[in-house]
């Protein structure tokens, strides 16, 4: 068994970009710049965007966190995704969903500039990337297949089972697993919650991507000899440390980890990825802004 360390990869990943950046600072360009919005104050949501504000100054981004108050309506939202379309010093932004529920999150993204649109949640950039075409690939699913290729993962054939269709993680894995090229070509079994004889589906699969966010669901007797098993989980969990909880995925990885070839570990798998690939999709975006 091999654990696919998402900490050392994304570490990696950072790094790269970090040469990147001193080259454009070097030749005297402009670096990338990324914007997060947070509407409200959900405790997760604020830890994931403090981690992506984080990660850009230590690799030499510009970031900006826009904070909005949880009674932000749908017209102000707008009106601030509007001026970030509009600002030509920002390369990339994203508006960190869940948002609160008098905006309506579908108006939200479709307000967003496509071509700033580093999450990749834009219908036209998620139909490009339906289409094989050149986008902005979100920002978990992009970092599952960086690991799956920087671990040189064999997809060609195998039977993938995603579990979860968000729109975030489960809808669009399911789609790049079964593109033309590699990491894809698989044959891809999308199940969620009307899926029936699910445990016997997981049991056939190759590869398991799990983003259910219901810890310790994946259990060693639900997955064949050798399956490659990616947890997309994070749910948080009281316990009595000083934080008050802990992270947990969906995979009961004890006991799956004696049976799988390649496994990811929660924390210190996907998460931190989705980072990297984040900042990633960014640097793309000011390279795409330069060369335009
Ligand atoms: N909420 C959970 N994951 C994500 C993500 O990747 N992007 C945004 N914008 N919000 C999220």
């Amino acid at each position: 068994m091999e654990v696919l360390d998402g900490k050392k990869v994304s570490n990696d990943i950072k790094n790269e970009i970090a040469v990147e950046v001193q080259k454009m600072k070097d030749q005297g360009e402009k670096v990338p710049h990324l914007a997060a919005v947070l509407v409200g104050n959900d405790g997760a949501s604020l830890t994931y965007v403090g981690s992506k504000v984080r990660a850009c100054e230590r690799i030499g981004f510009e970031s900006t966190l826009v904070k909005m108050p949880s009674t932000t309506s749908e017209v102000e939202l707008l009106a601030k995704i509007k001026e970030l379309n509009e600002d030509k010093n920002i390369d990339g932004f994203i508006v960190q969903l869940p948002l609160p529920p008098q905006i309506d999150t579908q108006k939200v993204l479709l307000a967003v500039d496509p071509d700033k649109d580093v999450d990749g949640f834009h219908p036209m950039n998620f139909g490009k990337m339906a289409l094989d075409m050149s986008t902005f690939i979100p920002a978990t699913p992009f970092g599952i297949l960086e690991l799956l290729e920087r671990y040189n993962v064999d997809t060609k054939g195998k039977h993938t089972v995603v579990i979860g269709r968000s729109h975030i993680v489960g809808r669009p894995m399911s789609i790049l697993m079964g593109r033309k090229g590699w990491p894809g070509n698989s044959t891809v079994t999308l199940t969620h919650s009307h899926t029936k004889n699910i445990t016997q589906i997981i049991s056939q699969a190759d590869i398991v991507i799990s983003a259910l966010g219901v810890p310790d669901f994946l259990k060693a007797e639900m997955v064949k000899d050798d399956a490659v098993v990616i947890d997309v989980g994070i749910t948080r969990v009281a316990d009595d440390s000083e934080k008050g909880y802990k992270i947990v995925g969906d995979v009961d990885y004890e006991n799956v980890s004696k049976k799988a070839s390649y496994i990811t570990p929660v924390p210190g798998g996907v998460g931190p990825m989705t980072i990297a690939m984040l900042l990633k999709n960014t640097l793309l975006a000011r390279e795409r802004h330069r060369n335009a």
